[in-house]
């Protein structure tokens, strides 16, 4: 059984637990707790898309230490005009990415996956080749071979290349389909790519450029550009404005439930879709109320706290938050 707070207010005393926090004609919403627990509460069917990108299984803990440069005559970065700055340590993000049982952790969740997909509604599972492969084995039992419709390979070109083999540079994306004989699919609203060889085809052609493959290049985050959040592992808004644009129309509902820094509900919203977010991480929480707190958003969006039903849990979400995390 599981209840709900919102931020900072007394946990609620335990409701009967026939509703789940989410309603479909309410706001965009961001659950802090255990992903399992809070999905078994939607009803079937709810939605059209979900996208999920959960931890690849690296054996480490995935971190991110924010730099920030502030000017100052002492400073011995030199920047624009020649003005001195000093780079100081910002906010440090992390989460763990080591499981004893990586599929028993994720299987359970596909599970709740498929049954969340609307009828024509589409699963992309964002993983790289470590786990891929086992994915692919279990989402064709899961979802029947049939329902299979793409593997997206996100390539990249960033950070050292191995010596020793060939530099892994890029992630995988498995697209499944609850119902291969009426899933949604929007070619028409995806952003288009220039060709690679404008002079064999027409100005008309070039002028409109071509859909995309299953083969995206897209640069990563750049660490020093807007969208980043100091996220670690935060994926690319374009690469999920492209997944939404396709598989989701205005108005629907996007779910992703391994949320981290938002950037599902980022490009839901740009795109007029609304968002329902679940992570566990208090740090993944507070990127995103920075990323969709009051006024950042036309939208209105819920933060929600999943109080646990096992005992322990339910205790520590009782004690005030000790966070390293403050407000840049
Ligand atoms: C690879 S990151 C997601 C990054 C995200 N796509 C982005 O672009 O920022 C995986 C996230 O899953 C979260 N996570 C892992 N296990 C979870 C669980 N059982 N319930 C909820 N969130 C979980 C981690 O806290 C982490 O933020």
């Amino acid at each position: 059984m599981s209840s709900y707070t919102v931020f900072g207010m007394t946990p609620a005393p335990e409701p009967q637990i026939d509703q789940s926090l989410w309603n479909p004609h309410g706001s965009n919403l961001v659950v802090k707790g255990d992903n399992l627990e809070f999905i078994r509460t939607l009803p079937d069917g709810s939605f059209r898309l979900i996208y999920i990108d959960p931890p690849f299984n690296t054996g480490k803990v995935q971190s991110r230490q924010t730099m920030n440069n502030v000017r100052s005559t002492t400073g011995t970065r030199v920047g624009f005009k020649g003005m001195t700055y000093d780079t100081i340590k910002g906010v440090a993000y992390g989460y763990n990415d080591e499981f004893e049982d990586y599929w028993n952790f994720l299987e359970p969740r596909l599970e709740e996956a498929w049954r969340l997909l609307a009828d024509d509604g589409t699963l992309y599972l964002h993983l790289d080749y470590r786990e891929v492969h086992y994915a692919k084995i279990l989402l064709d039992a899961l979802f029947g071979r049939d329902s299979f419709l793409n593997e997206i390979i996100w390539v990249y070109d960033y950070g050292a290349r191995s010596k020793k083999k060939w530099p892994a540079k890029h992630d995988n994306i498995l697209v499944y389909v609850k119902n291969p004989a009426s899933y949604f699919f929007n070619s028409a609203e995806v952003d288009r790519e220039p060709y690679m060889a404008p002079g064999l085809v027409t100005p008309e052609k070039i002028a409109l450029g071509k859909l995309p493959t299953d083969v995206w290049w897209h640069t990563i985050v750049s660490p020093n550009g807007r969208e980043k959040t100091g996220y670690p592992t935060q994926k690319p808004l374009g690469i999920l404005r492209r997944i939404i644009q396709a598989s989701s129309e205005r108005g629907d509902w996007v779910l992703d439930f391994f949320a981290g820094s938002g950037v599902a509900g980022a490009a839901a919203q740009e795109l007029g879709r609304r968002f329902v977010l679940v992570d566990q991480n208090p740090e993944a929480i507070k990127v995103m109320q920075k990323r969709f707190g009051a006024g950042k958003l036309d939208s209105e969006v819920r933060f929600e706290q999943l109080i646990p039903s096992d005992p322990e849990l339910k205790a520590e979400v009782a004690e005030p938050e000790k966070s390293n995390v403050v407000a840049e």
